[in-house]
């Protein structure tokens, strides 16, 4: 049988079609726009999320037995707000999660509602990119938006609604809402009445790999697909990211290097972050992870690349590249504002130590180099919690770059051990849907039979000697900086 996994991307959607076994016969990419209509500001058309994945499925199954498809599911950019009406139409467009425009709404939730009571309903504390913030920036500033909500949903859920018209959302996606008692695997009435929202507007709540309906008949007829085809509710693009890289059952890492960088840690517990810097979501596998997000990865290094020095040679300007852990020149990594640890919309992009010698390529060092201690900020954190982590898997595309993964290896020393297969999400979903159809008895089997280690980069002693010391320089520019970051802060 064919499974689709259906990655719903931030620049573009991703398709994977795989059989039974694992083996994957194509894969399709279909981009859409993403528009900033402020600073700080981040949005996209639901209906173009929509119309590009029904064009990419047409491509992705144009050469196989459509009759042997039977499974659908997503990893899903996560804690986009995504609002319906009364006749399920979208109402506005949707608010991604790199968008920092509600400051104020997270001041109110971490400051008025409290940390506390929210770590205690949620496991989580408010970071502007989450979805009740938004929420409530709607209802502050679009009353007459929020006032016609029926529907509050997230990206891939949107998807699954279109695909099946179903209302549903899967708790690890659901995790990053800030409405999900994640401990519990389900919504939090406590957040519920805090936005002005009643359970009835949420989706209903399933595990990742739960079937949640068949195709609409007509859109299976329309696809030539049978319409017996399975939608399983699927998973927020990390956690789903993490079931295409082995990551699930107890201590594992995965590293995301999308357009945002995330630090994956799965457990077979749930637990929470004191400080909660790190999130505290559900697991696609049954179980919870521990996750950092760093708000621009790869997209660092195609700004880089594809807006300052125009070019899309990547592996070219990455030859020009020597010294590594001599570098004079450092990049705070914060062209979207921070998440994870810094927790501020505000902080920006920053070069500093060139001097008249310094060339391109020391600048583009200092790039890869400052999403790698942006990366190791989050590990820190994990360290500090008293968890040991020895090894990580790596997924994205900026994985595909043989340097950076030896950067990543030695700034965070860990051993980064490559797969077959860097899918991440749009494996992770074709896998779900595999489970949900009985192919695999559950998630762990799955990755088990499915994921291989093909090399494994380790870290080198001389080189994490030099990159610590220079850790230790990169951790002490953003609490300078930070000051400024809101002098800078555009009104
Ligand atoms: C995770 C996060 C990002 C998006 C990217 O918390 O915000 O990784 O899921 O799609």
């Amino acid at each position: 049988m064919l499974y689709i996994g259906i990655d719903l991307g931030t620049s573009a959607v991703k398709l994977l079609l795989m059989g039974g076994n694992g083996k994957i016969h194509n894969i399709v990419t279909k981009e859409y726009p993403l528009s900033f209509p402020h600073p700080g500001w981040s949005e996209q058309h639901p209906e173009d999320w929509y119309e590009q994945t029904l064009a990419g499925i047409e491509e992705l199954l144009s050469a196989v037995d459509r009759s042997q498809v039977a499974g659908i599911s997503f990893g899903g950019q996560m804690h986009g707000l995504v609002i319906l009406d009364e006749q399920d139409q979208v109402i506005r467009p949707a608010i991604l999660w790199n968008d920092g425009r509600s400051q104020e709404e997270c001041d109110y939730l971490n400051q008025v509602i409290g940390k506390e009571s929210l770590s205690e309903y949620t496991a989580n504390i408010a970071f502007a990119g989450f979805t009740a913030p938004k929420l409530l920036w709607v209802k502050n500033k679009e009353p007459e938006h929020f006032a016609r909500i029926k529907k509050i949903m997230l990206p891939k859920d949107y998807l699954a609604y279109r695909l099946t018209g179903i209302h549903c959302s899967d708790v690890s996606d659901a995790s990053g809402m800030l409405l999900m008692d994640v401990k519990n695997r389900r919504w939090s009435k406590e957040m519920c009445d805090i936005c002005g929202i009643t359970e009835a507007m949420l989706p209903r709540l399933y595990e990742s790999d739960e079937t949640v309906g068949t195709v609409i008949p007509a859109l299976a007829a329309k696809l030539d697909i049978p319409a017996s085809v399975r939608v399983a509710a699927g998973a927020g693009d990390n956690a789903a990211a993490a079931v295409g890289t082995g990551t699930v059952g107890e201590g594992r890492c995965n590293i995301s290097l999308g357009t945002s960088g995330t630090v994956f840690i799965s457990s077979r517990q749930f637990g929470v972050d004191e400080n909660n810097a790190l999130h505290a979501f559900a697991h696609a596998d049954g179980n919870y992870h521990l996750m950092g997000c760093m708000l621009s990865a790869a997209s660092c290094n195609k700004w880089w690349m594809e807006d300052i020095l125009g070019t899309k040679e990547y592996e070219r300007e990455e030859k020009a590249i020597t010294g590594l852990g001599e570098n004079h020149v450092y990049f705070l990594p914060y062209l979207m504002g921070e998440r994870s640890p810094h927790n501020n919309p505000d902080a920006r992009g920053v070069f500093i130590g060139m001097s008249l010698d310094t060339k391109r390529p020391e600048m583009h060092l200092a790039v890869l180099e400052g999403v790698a201690f942006a990366l190791r900020d989050s590990l820190e954190v994990a360290r500090s919690l008293g968890i040991v982590i020895e090894s990580t898997r790596i997924c994205g595309g900026g994985a595909k770059s043989a340097l950076w993964k030896k950067i990543i290896a030695n700034i965070l020393n860990l051993k980064v051990e490559v797969i077959a297969n860097e899918e991440g999400p749009a494996l992770g979903g074709a896998m779900l849907a595999a489970v949900a159809c009985g192919e695999y008895d559950d998630v762990s089997e799955a990755a088990e039979k499915i994921v291989k280690v093909v090399d494994t980069i380790e870290p080198e002693s001389e080189l994490t000697a030099k990159y610590e010391e220079r850790y230790r320089k990169f951790k002490e520019i953003y609490p300078l900086c930070r000051l400024l970051f809101d002098k800078l802060k555009e009104k």
